[in-house]
Formats: structure tokens, C-alpha cells, sequence
């Protein structure tokens, strides 16, 4: 496998290629997915939920994240690792911003950022460009914002439409390289997708989207609470893994384990 560069998925774009994207947050499912060809990884701040347990990724913080953002960056050396900003990291000004996306390169090792926010984040969008480093945005259902958007909503339904295509339109304009575009009506994110140069990757926003992703313990059934509509699960992890604990305990259990030819 190659290094994945920016140019490559502007590229894919152009080809009418869609790629594949997978969050990771250790060494072990990074590499896994470098070796399943996979090219950009996202260290989501869903770290929040699937590591760390919180209910939101209201709570998570730069510190919880970074050594996350090191052990995949670690994992895939030839992954585009992109790294989310927490809540509460770069909302306040450009400078702050900034500041923020340094350490997930300096400290963490990615390759670029994501943020949340369309128009309202233009300016740290910008900032961050300025700076040296790529910025993914994400529109739509933004859920360090679930609060304010009343629960896990579709976003840009009927007048909100406008709103959706002023958030792609205006995150491009500041130098965005992609826009993620959560719980949105495929048709929309179609027509979005079709108007931008910069690819666009999908989550619960229809295939007509330039990119998908996917939180990889729902695309693997490794999740233990329930699952949203848009996920597919390509295999139940979860069960297999706590049926390998049973068994073990019940081997331990019953001196089964271990047997002669485990032993020394
Ligand atoms: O944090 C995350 O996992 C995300 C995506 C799934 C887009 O932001
Ligand atoms: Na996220």
C-alpha cells in the first residue's frame, strides 16, 4: 500500500471513485485496517464513547485523545490519520483553534484535523489552513452539539437544506480538503457532493457521497448498545468476543486450561 496523500482523494473525486473510511483509536485495529486497505483513518472524538464510555463526546479531552492519536498514527504509518478536535478545543477564536490542531500533529502524529461546523467555524477553519495544517470539516447532525440540535436528529430537512449547503459551500471557501457530512438526506448530500470540488464523506447521508465512514465497532458489531439506522454491520465482534471469554473461564474454571501443550 501506498501513502495516502491529500492529492490521492482529490484525485479519487475526479475519477468518480469512492473511498473508504474507518475511525480507529489503537495500534492494533490501525494496522488491521492499513492492511485491509484502508486509507484515511479518523481518531473521532466517538473515542468519547467506544473508549472511554461517556454518554456524549461532550466530556472527552485533548489529553484523553492524543495518546489515542499516537498508538493509531503508530499503527498505520501509511494511512492518512486525520484527528478530531474535542469540544471546547477550538470553538472560541481562530487562535485557540489553532492551537489546538498543533498539538494533534505535533503530539499525536496525524496528518490533519476535523472539526465541527459549517459557516460558524469558518474563521478557525481558515486559521488552521493558514497554519499548515489540513482541515476536514464535518456539517450536518454535529454531535458535540447535540445538545443545541435536540438529540440525534437528521439535519437539512426541508428549509434547513440551505443552511446544509451554505456549511459545504462556506467550509470549501476556507480551505477545507473534505467535509464530512453526518445524518443528512442522500438526496441532498448528492446534490452537495455533486456542487463541491473537495470530496465529500458520507455518515447515514446516502452512497452519493465521495467518501464513507464508519465507526469501526459498529461496522464490526463490536458495539454494545444499539446501533443507528445508517450503520451496516460486516461482523459481530462482540459476540464473538464475549463468547471467547466464556469459554476461557469455564476451561480455567474446569482446569481444561491449560493443556499439556501450553505447557512447559
Ligand atoms: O467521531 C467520529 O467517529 C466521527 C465520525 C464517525 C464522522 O466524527
Ligand atoms: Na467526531
Amino acid at each position: 500500500t501506498r501513502v495516502t496523500r491529500l492529492h490521492h482523494l482529490a484525485e479519487l473525486k475526479a475519477a468518480g471513485e469512492p473511498w473508504p473510511m474507518l475511525t480507529a483509536y489503537d495500534f492494533v485495529s490501525a494496522r488491521l485496517f492499513q492492511e485491509a486497505g484502508i486509507p484515511v483513518l479518523l481518531v473521532g472524538d466517538s473515542a468519547a464513547n467506544v473508549v472511554y464510555g461517556y454518554d456524549t463526546t461532550v466530556p472527552v479531552t485533548e489529553d484523553e485523545m492524543i495518546p489515542l492519536v499516537r498508538a493509531v498514527t503508530r499503527g498505520a504509518p501509511k494511512a492518512l490519520v486525520v484527528a478530531d478536535l474535542v469540544f471546547g478545543s477550538y470553538e472560541s477564536s481562530p487562535t485557540q483553534a489553532v492551537a489546538a490542531a498543533t498539538r494533534m500533529l505535533k503530539e499525536g502524529g496525524a496528518q490533519a484535523v476535523k472539526l465541527e461546523g459549517g459557516v460558524r467555524m469558518a474563521p478557525q477553519i481558515r486559521a488552521i489552513v493558514d497554519a499548515g495544517i489540513p482541515v476536514m470539516a464535518h456539517v450536518g447532525f454535529t454531535p458535540q452539539s447535540v445538545n443545541g440540535l435536540g438529540g440525534f436528529r437528521v439535519q437539512g430537512r426541508g428549509d434547513a437544506a440551505e443552511q446544509l449547503r451554505a456549511d459545504a459551500r462556506a467550509v470549501q471557501e476556507v480551505g477545507a480538503f473534505s467535509v464530512v457530512m453526518e445524518m443528512v438526506p442522500a438526496d441532498l448530500a448528492r446534490e452537495v457532493t455533486a456542487e463541491l470540488e473537495i470530496p465529500t464523506v458520507g455518515i447515514g447521508a446516502g452512497n452519493g457521497c465521495d467518501a464513507q465512514v464508519l465507526v469501526w465497532q459498529d461496522m464490526a458489531g463490536h458495539s454494545t448498545g444499539r446501533t443507528a439506522k445508517f450503520v451496516k454491520r460486516y461482523a459481530e465482534l462482540a459476540d464473538t468476543l464475549r463468547e471467547a471469554a466464556r469459554e476461557y473461564g469455564t476451561e480455567v474454571r474446569s482446569r481444561a486450561f491449560p493443556g499439556a501443550e501450553h505447557s512447559f
